[in-house]
Parts: structure tokens; C-alpha cells; sequence
């Protein structure tokens, strides 16, 4: 079973205890529903926002919704209330002070979708799925995870915030390296947007299964270590980061950095997205806004650098976005 998922939408509802959620993955949209001791965590989860939106409206919230086609919460009616529900649908601005709230919702979730598939872990600090499959040295083992099918990180399509970018600045082509490039979602948009990709991952199963998903563009898939670029002749116009970094030993960021830089030609740019969840551990293995300043200043000229704005919910307010251009 491959466990790449992502909550595209969800419905609680605390009066019958039962939640519904809609998942992704490669092979589309899905529906689930939570049951039980299940349904009762993520209604456990809820109550805080239940409590919120029903002293807003002075009415007993008893059912509420999210939904990321459109990012809205809605809310439902509640049977005697003279409450309109219709009247309250949040969403844009106003979405914003809700996100912690969501989030520990949608982590609730992931929590016990794992669960009913026979996984006692539980979800990492994250809400991304915690592994422990580690190599001798201790790191993590990725191709066993891909092999396991445990690949709870991925959302089975281009992060949003890479997506809007390079839809509306299209890197037509550019010469372009994906690093640590998993089942090759962001590598099919880049292709899809006239780049010449070429994408790497350390895991031997993870390139074979980003080559089994049709494209209509040439993509190089390659097995290689991000490392292995350093002192190689500067061949790309553009680099792609999209939860790599954080997937490598902190220790051996300054190495992530100028193998990076190694592989950019003077002018070219660093496009990525990086975690910034906050917490301990890992990986995912957090970053700030500052360290990264400090570790790649010295190489690249920080063109930006800032929270991305449409994140998943799940990674809502977590991202930094950025662009750094090789000196
Ligand atoms: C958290 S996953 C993210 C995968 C993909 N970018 C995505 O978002 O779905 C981290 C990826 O980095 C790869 N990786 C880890 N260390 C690497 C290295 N030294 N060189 C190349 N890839 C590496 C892993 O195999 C894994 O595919």
C-alpha cells in the first residue's frame, strides 16, 4: 500500500459522531469515513473551533466543513437554531486566524487514518507520516521507505506555492535540476512548463516510479546523490528544493549549499520551498528564515524570501518560499 496522501477536504460532524475526508493520491480522490473512537479524537480536535464559530454566531455549532478546492470553512445547520450557515463561509483573509486550529484538526486525522491502516506510529510532529527505517549510519533510509510505500510527505502533485510560481513565470528552458526529487511532481510541472528537467533522488525505487507516471515532456531521471554535485562543472540555469533540505542531516546543510551552488551557473537561481515547521526532530528537519540567510548568503543574492501563501493546510504558515540567485 503507498501511503502518499494528501487531506484535500473534510467534514466533521460532532452530532452523529462521524467525520468524512477526502484524500489524494497518484492514482486521484478518495473518500474515508472515520467512525468510533476514530471520528470521536478528531471531533475531540474540533472542539475548540466548534466552541469559537458557535459563540461567534450564538448558536451550537455542531458540524463544519473544509475545503481545499476552494480553502473555505463552512459551517452547517444546527436543527432548532435560527442561525443561517449560509451567512458563514470563511475563506480568504478572514481563513487565516482558523489555520492553527485546521491544522491540528487535519492532523488529527492523518493521525487516524494511519491508524485504521494499521500503522501504531501515529503521525510525526509534522502530520507527515514518521518512519523508522534508518541505514547503518543512522540516517534515514529512503529507498526503504519507498519501497515500503511509506511516503506520507508527498502530495501527489506540485507544492501549490511552486506551482503558482512558475505558472506565472514560466522558466521556458531553462536548464533545470530537481533535487531530491521523489515521484517527480514537481518535475512534470516544470517539464509541463517548457523547462529541460532533469530530476534526481538518492532512492533507486523512487526514480523507477517517477518514470512509471506518464509525461507528455522529456524528463532525465537520474539516481544520484544531491552531494555527488559538488566540484561538477556548473550545468543548470535553475534549481528546484521541495522538501529535500529538510530531509538531509542538519549538519550537512553547508555541503547542501554548495553542492547547490556548484551546480548553478553564475545568475542562476535556487527556487524552493522550505519547511519551517518549528518543531524538534526529524526529519522533516526544521529551518528559520535567518539560517537560511546565514547559510546561503555567501554563494546567492536572497532575491526573496517569505512565508508562501497557499500552502496546504497542513503546511499552512510552515513554508518559506524562496528564490536565491548564484552569485
Ligand atoms: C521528504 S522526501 C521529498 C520528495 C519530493 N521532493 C516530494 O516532495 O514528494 C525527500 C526526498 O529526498 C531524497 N533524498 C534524500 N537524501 C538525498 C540525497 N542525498 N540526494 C538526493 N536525494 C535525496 C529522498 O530519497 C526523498 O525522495
Amino acid at each position: 500500500m503507498v501511503t502518499a496522501m494528501e487531506l484535500r477536504s473534510f467534514k466533521v460532524r460532532a452530532a452523529d459522531d462521524h467525520v468524512r475526508v477526502v484524500t489524494g493520491d497518484t492514482s486521484g480522490d478518495s473518500g474515508t469515513d472515520l467512525l468510533g473512537a476514530h471520528a470521536q479524537a478528531v471531533i475531540s480536535a474540533a472542539a475548540p473551533l466548534f466552541e469559537e464559530l458557535s459563540a461567534r454566531v450564538g448558536a451550537e455549532l455542531r458540524a463544519l466543513s473544509y475545503n481545499g478546492d476552494d480553502d473555505a470553512l463552512r459551517v452547517a445547520p444546527t436543527p432548532g437554531s435560527t442561525f443561517d450557515p449560509s451567512a458563514l463561509t470563511i475563506r480568504g483573509e478572514d481563513l487565516a486566524p482558523h489555520v492553527p486550529a485546521l491544522k491540528t484538526i487535519a492532523r488529527a486525522i492523518l493521525g487516524e487514518l494511519r491508524a485504521m491502516a494499521g500503522d501504531s506510529r501515529g503521525p510525526a510532529p509534522s502530520g507527515d507520516r514518521k518512519e523508522d527505517a534508518t541505514t547503518e549510519d543512522g540516517s534515514k533510509d529512503w529507498e526503504a521507505l519507498y519501497r515500503r510505500g511509506f511516503t506520507g510527505w508527498e502530495l501527489s502533485r506540485p507544492a501549490p506555492p511552486l506551482a503558482s510560481y512558475f505558472e506565472a513565470s514560466p522558466p521556458a528552458g531553462s536548464r533545470t535540476l530537481i533535487v531530491g526529487c521523489g515521484r517527480g511532481n514537481e518535475a512534470r510541472l516544470l517539464a509541463g512548463l517548457g523547462a529541460k528537467v532533469t530530476a534526481i533522488d538518492i532512492a533507486p525505487t523512487a526514480i523507477e516510479q517517477a518514470k512509471a507516471i506518464a509525461s507528455p515532456h522529456p524528463i532525465e531521471y537520474r539516481e544520484a546523490d544531491v552531494f555527488k554535485l559538488r566540484g561538477e562543472p556548473p550545468a543548470f540555469d535553475l534549481v528546484i528544493e521541495h522538501t529535500c533540505f529538510c530531509a538531509i542531516d542538519p549538519a550537512r546543510r553547508d555541503d547542501f549549499v554548495a553542492a547547490v551552488a556548484d551546480a548553478l551557473v553564475p545568475g542562476g537561481a535556487l527556487v524552493g520551498l522550505f519547511f519551517a515547521h518549528g518543531r524538534e526532530g526529524g526529519p522533516p528537519f526544521t529551518v528559520t528564515e535567518e539560517e537560511l540567510r546565514a547559510r546561503f548568503s555567501p554563494a546567492f543574492e536572497i532575491e526573496h524570501l517569505a512565508v508562501a501563501g497557499n500552502s496546504v493546510i497542513t503546511r499552512r504558515g510552515d513554508e518559506l518560499l524562496a528564490r536565491f540567485v548564484r552569485r
